[in-house]
């Protein structure tokens, strides 16, 4: 590779640090082989930031994300700072980075791997093989909407609201994004939105219709109320291959759809923005929180920041070879049977974070030398 790629760590709080940590030493593998070198930086969110400067993001951290070729995240929040008033608050951090470096599109696929689907809480037949693609529109709706807050009636009585919008072009990009994935994948694309009760989500379907029309007459497009996809995604999910929808309802299928997969601990996800000058804005996380109540204790499931960092090379850096790698050692490590305590199985080897990383660099090891 020609200059180095700028990578932006920000492990956060909770098991953020314990899993960023695995998946600094895969990169110091990459790194020690000549493969790929990265300029690692790292720099603090959520309550470690609150701690360390009073602000869940610090200007000079959003500075460095927007310099940065790719930021990798971990966790925010925990217990510790539940107490804090509303805009400090550990999320807000996370809010930020992603409204300010502009990544409207968060892509969350809930893969299934082969070694897993008995850990899954469905039958094994309706997981197997499952493999969805969501797509769930990041930095608008009710999440940002306007006007937002609590106000006091005067009477004893307090009233607290906030805005569903969407403006058409913020529609048409997030639905861009979902329909060429859609092309690349089974040509099906699925809008998820509530259009027969909120007149913003009438919008939302209106303009999926007109683009798909418009530019991507190839790819069949659905819609469904988001009430009966809940209800879809737990009953027969294999229908579903690339979803599209808003951002609240994105957050919670998106929590649902990691579910059929065995383990919450084993979703990554990827933040895109809008390309250009041949530069991607991008951050990476893993879809668990911080997970504060085994924060410390060596038992975090690394794999789905390992993942994350895998959709890395791929999405920001058209890196095939590598992201398959690492995409193999996973695998492999789980059909040889290693499980952390969130993916534990009866017969299986429940292990630490640590001992699965030092398993993963072994696995690397191995791969590389037997390509
Ligand atoms: C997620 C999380 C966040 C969200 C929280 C932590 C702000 O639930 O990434 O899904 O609601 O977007
Ligand atoms: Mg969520």
């Amino acid at each position: 590779m020609s200059a180095n790629k700028k990578l932006l760590l920000l492990p956060g709080d909770g098991i953020g640090p314990e899993v960023i940590g695995v998946t600094r030493r895969v990169i110091e593998w990459f790194d020690k082989r000549g493969v790929l070198s990265f300029d690692m930086d790292e720099g603090l969110i959520g309550g470690a930031s609150y701690d360390a400067h009073g602000t869940p993001l610090s200007d000079e951290t959003l500075d460095r994300a927007k310099l940065a070729d790719a930021v990798l995240l971990g966790a925010v929040g925990g217990p510790k700072w539940d107490d804090l008033e509303f805009s400090k608050k550990p999320e807000r951090g996370l809010l930020k980075i992603r409204k300010e470096m502009g990544l409207f599109a968060n892509l969350r696929p809930a893969v299934v791997f082969p070694a897993l689907a008995e850990a899954s809480s469905l039958k094994t037949e309706l997981v197997s093989g499952l493999d969805i693609m969501i797509v769930r529109e990041l930095t608008g709706g009710i999440y940002f909407g306007e006007p937002r807050g609590i106000e006091d009636l005067g009477n004893g009585e307090r009233r607290g609201f906030n805005t569903l919008t969407y403006t058409t072009s913020e529609i048409r990009r997030v639905g861009r994004v979902a329909f060429e994935l859609a092309r690349k994948r089974s040509g099906k694309l699925c809008s998820i939105d509530k259009a027969n009760v909120l007149e913003c989500t009438v919008l939302w379907r209106e303009e999926m219709t007109k683009l798909g029309k418009e530019e991507f007459p190839d790819v069949e497009l659905s819609h469904m109320y988001v009430d009966n996809a809940a209800m879809q995604l737990v009953r027969a999910p294999k229908q579903f291959d690339v979803i599209v929808t808003t951002n609240m309802f994105g957050d919670i299928l998106s929590d649902c759809a990691a579910m059929l997969t065995g383990s919450l601990g084993m979703l990554p996800s990827a933040s895109l923005g809008a390309a250009s000058g041949g530069r991607l804005p991008s951050l990476y996380e893993p879809v668990h929180g911080s997970a504060p109540d085994i924060a410390g204790k060596d038992m975090a499931n690394p794999l789905a920041t390992l993942q994350s960092f895998s959709m890395m090379l791929r999405y920001s850096f058209d890196l095939q070879d590598q992201a398959d790698l690492v995409d193999r050692t996973i695998a492999n490590l789980l059909a040889s049977g290693l499980r952390t305590a969130d993916i534990m199985q009866e017969g299986k080897a429940k292990v630490s974070t640590s001992v699965m990383a030092d398993a993963i660099i072994r696995e690397l090891d191995k791969l590389s030398a037997s390509a």
